[in-house]
């Protein structure tokens, strides 16, 4: 056994102490008021922050806090997400009204964590302007929220003072992956599954690697006893989560491939559909496209960020590939399986984005036919090689370009939907509609939506669903 897994099993344990011991003390207070606590988390940003706070949930929950859906709670939390500069803005837009909430209901707890509060300045900023925060961490030890709440009620026996409370806690970085704690799920029917925490690509506008660390793989064994332990609690589907799922494996010893993973993942029994996000194109093997080609289990969508059209950007954003390299990537891809669902990320303007630049990218959007594309703003994240280039575009230069692209995905995407119209497809139902609850809705192996008419029984299940009409970004469909 080496020292990661050792040091790994000693904090599980110490953490499972802190949460017993903060549970016999909430378990007291219930039976002494018949009232529970209550939590409430607020998720920004990516699916990496979703997982993580279902891991927080699940800590709350065995700690004795109950979940509500409302900011006006015992304990509240913000899972922050700083990619771009309008998510920080967003963070502090909320806090104000959380110290308004907190005013009236005394003993509230707010906290703050997720990758903005891996800056310093973030950080600063709520000290000076949201004394009333209580706790903030970071990335890195959301394994430690149950021994940081204990730290803040210890902070509050000891001194009456507000100012002394706040308890903080970020970590530059960690090789520590603490497995086996509390855990918690949004749907009983499908998972996230991390299978790497980080990112060594430095894409030069991204602040990710500064914010979330280098790439550490997990076990695959303990990846394929977690997914087995879902199976048999009734997970049907699975989306094994990185920030470049491509990557898996290299940093293990004996090192191990995605592919090799995949191949794992698709033998556990009563797991049907399995997902992946993100990919980097240039990580994207021959092995792995094999793998697509021949696997009944893999769903037929692949999400693989484009950033650029233009190969002369795309070598200052550092992505190293090239636009000829992405279409390849491409058709290799289409000819293992042809009905894939292709889906990017773009940025418009990116410092020194010319017109010609720009048409580029509008070239392989034409050329792919994406069947969506998540398109963003260049936003400046200071401390990124970007942040400091010369020739930032104009913001109305970039807004135009940013909607002519729009238009043109629009058109792709419902191009794209339009192949399915009248056919009968496999949908896993998810929802039934808050308004109307004889409305379902349901996700195709493509990750389209499809409404339709259905009883809340079949939530959770995989059935065939009549397409009769695409809406762009999902369909109108019956049951058959
Ligand atoms: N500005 C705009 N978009 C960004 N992204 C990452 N960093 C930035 C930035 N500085 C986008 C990329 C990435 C997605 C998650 O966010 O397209 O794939
Ligand atoms: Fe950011 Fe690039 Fe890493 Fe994606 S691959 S998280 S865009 S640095």
């Amino acid at each position: 056994m080496n020292r990661t897994v050792n040091t790994n099993e000693l904090e599980a344990k110490k953490q499972l102490d802190i949460i017993n011991e903060l549970k016999e003390r909430f378990d007291d207070e219930f039976r002494r008021t018949g009232i529970r606590k209550t939590y409430h988390i607020v998720t920004f940003g990516c699916q990496m922050n979703s997982r993580d706070s279902e891991k927080i949930s699940g800590i709350l929950k065995q700690i004795g806090y109950v979940e509500t859906d409302t900011e006006d709670a015992d304990f509240l939390l913000y899972n922050t997400c700083t990619v771009r500069e309008n998510a920080n803005n967003r963070v502090y837009g909320r806090l104000g009204h959380a110290g308004t909430i907190k005013k009236g209901r005394p003993g509230m707890l707010i906290a703050l964590c997720g990758c903005m509060m891996q800056e310093p300045t973030a950080v600063e900023k709520i000290k000076r302007q949201f004394p009333f925060v209580d706790i903030i961490f970071g990335t890195h030890n959301i394994f430690k929220l149950a021994e940081l709440i204990k730290i803040r009620l210890e902070n509050e026996e000891k001194s009456n003072r507000q100012e002394e409370h706040m308890v903080i806690d970020i970590w530059k970085g960690t090789d520590l992956i603490v497995e086996n704690l509390p855990n918690d799920r949004k749907y009983p029917f499908k998972a996230g599954v991390n299978i790497i925490y980080g990112c060594n690509n430095f894409c030069s506008y991204c602040i990710v690697p500064y914010v979330r660390g280098r790439e550490r793989s997990r076990n695959m064994d303990d990846i394929l006893d977690e997914i087995t332990c879902l199976a048999n609690d009734g997970v049907k589907e699975v989306m094994l989560l990185g920030q470049n799922v491509n990557s898996y494996g290299k940093d293990l010893d004996p090192p191990k491939s995605f592919a090799k993973l995949l191949l794992e993942v698709e033998k556990i029994d009563g797991i049907e559909r399995i997902r992946f996000m993100t990919s980097h194109p240039k990580d994207l093997s021959q092995e792995l496209i094999d793998v697509m080609g021949a696997s009944k289990k893999l769903c037929n969508h692949l999400h693989l960020p484009l950033q650029s059209g233009s190969t002369r950007l795309l070598k200052i954003m550092n992505r190293k590939y090239t636009k000829e390299y992405y279409l390849d990537l491409v058709s290799r891809i289409r000819r293992a399986v042809p009905d894939i669902a292709l889906t990017t990320d773009i940025i418009v303007g990116f410092p020194g984005e010319t017109e010609e630049d720009f048409l580029e990218t509008i070239d392989v959007v034409k050329k792919v036919g994406f069947d969506n594309a998540f398109t963003f703003l260049y936003s400046k994240r200071t401390g990124t090689p970007a942040a400091a280039m010369p020739d930032q575009v104009e913001e109305s230069v970039a807004r135009e370009r940013f909607d002519r692209l729009l238009e043109v995905v629009q058109e792709s995407a419902l191009r794209r939907s339009k192949r399915y119209e009248n056919t009968v497809q496999r949908v896993l139902v998810e929802e039934v509609n808050e308004q109307n609850n004889n409305l379902l809705t349901g996700r195709l192996g493509s990750n389209m939506l499809v409404h339709f008419e259905g009883d809340s029984s079949l939530v959770g299940s995989i059935i065939p669903v009549y397409l009769k009409e695409s809406k762009g970004f999902y369909y109108i469909g019956t049951r058959v």
